[in-house]
């Protein structure tokens, strides 16, 4: 099966870190060392995840030249999709016009993408799905809270698409993917309420429990060694060698867990991708919009292989390997 096209669209805002200054007590110094951030694009008021990741389907599916009535299965990666329910794949699947297509949210954290990538492989890889549209969407400004310093300098909103069509070229496309979840973290990335354990309420909004709250020091850990563990994963499962990599696409949480799993892997930096300083970490959407910029700005060509490796909140992780 191949990748024909990959597409990715922010809002139009840029929230800065001397934007930030004013917000909260924090500095562009402290922002830069710790993250790596620079700006992140917020989303407009009345500007849902719909809205942006409609633009990003457009733009796969331009590429890949495939009209949107041919869709079959449309997967969407995402933990902040424009209603609880209906699944925001639905709203897509009539906002593009996709009648024939399957249509399901997946929930994953910033693993959100490539959770659904791999789902998407599975339809296609039994023929229960030809042409399948997979989407990475998060607007993480909606459920931030913007008096809590340790987490709102981190998340900006964005979205990014590809579209898998089954194909015969042996040895392209996704050549393996690589799940894995350990709930037992789960209470260090989460949103207490608005689901049916709390159920929003005057107390609720007080108490500011419709935002996300993290532990930030624990998830570094566990960042850095589940990324590691993806790529080791994938190597296992492929015939690659890491000097075959072209191009290694890391979740853009932090520069800091970049350098140190990069580190860890004894992977060349120079091989590996960052838009982290022009977005934030953007969840479901950071490795579809770093994939589709990496490809537009001639990183990646015919023949390469590159591997995507993410991990977020359930905690979940993983990665895929794809070869161009
Ligand atoms: C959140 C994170 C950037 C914090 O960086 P850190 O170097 O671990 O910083 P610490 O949490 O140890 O905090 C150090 C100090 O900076 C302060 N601080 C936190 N946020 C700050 C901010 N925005 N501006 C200024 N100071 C800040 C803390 O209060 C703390 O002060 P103290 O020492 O007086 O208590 C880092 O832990 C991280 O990136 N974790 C992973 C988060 C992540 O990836 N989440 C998404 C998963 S998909």
């Amino acid at each position: 099966m191949v990748v024909a096209g990959t597409g990715s669209q922010v809002p139009e805002r840029i929230l800065t870190n001397a934007d930030l200054e004013k917000i909260v007590d924090t500095s562009d110094q402290w922002i830069t060392e710790r993250t790596g951030m620079k700006e992140r694009r917020i989303s407009a008021p009345d500007e849902a995840a719909s809205d942006i990741a409609v633009k990003a389907c457009e733009k796969a599916l331009a590429e890949a030249k495939v009209k949107s009535e041919d869709i079959d299965l449309i997967v969407v990666g995402t933990v902040t999709g424009d209603m609880l329910f209906p699944s925001t794949a639905c709203v897509l699947q009539q906002k593009l016009g996709a009648p024939r297509a399957a249509a399901f949210d997946v929930s994953a954290g910033c693993t959100g993408f490539i959770y659904a990538l791999s789902i998407a492989r599975q339809f296609i890889a039994s023929g229960a799905s030809q042409t399948a549209l997979v989407v990475g969407v998060d607007i993480l400004s909606k459920i931030t809270d913007w008096t809590d310093r340790s987490t709102c300098v981190l998340f900006g909103d964005g979205s990014g698409a590809a579209v898998l069509k089954a194909g015969t070229k042996p040895d392209t496309g996704i050549l393996a993917t690589y799940l894995a979840a350990d709930g037992a973290g789960a209470e260090h990335l989460y949103m207490p309420a608005g689901g049916s354990r709390l159920p929003a309420s005057v107390e609720t909004v007080q108490q500011r429990l419709h935002t996300c709250k993290m532990n930030g020091n624990a998830i570094f850990k566990v960042a850095v060694r589940s990324m590691a563990d993806a790529v080791r994963h994938l190597l296992r499962q492929t015939d690659l060698k890491l000097e075959d990599i072209k191009l290694l696409i890391p979740h853009q949480a932090n520069l800091r867990i970049i350098e140190a799993t990069t580190k860890l892997l004894k992977f060349p930096p120079e091989r590996v991708f960052i838009n982290i300083h022009k977005y934030g970490n953007t969840s479901s959407a950071s490795t579809i919009i770093a994939l589709d910029e990496a490809r537009k700005a001639g990183r990646i060509h015919a023949g390469d292989a590159v591997m995507i490796v993410a991990f977020g909140a359930g905690l979940t992780w993983g990665g895929v390997a794809i070869r161009f």
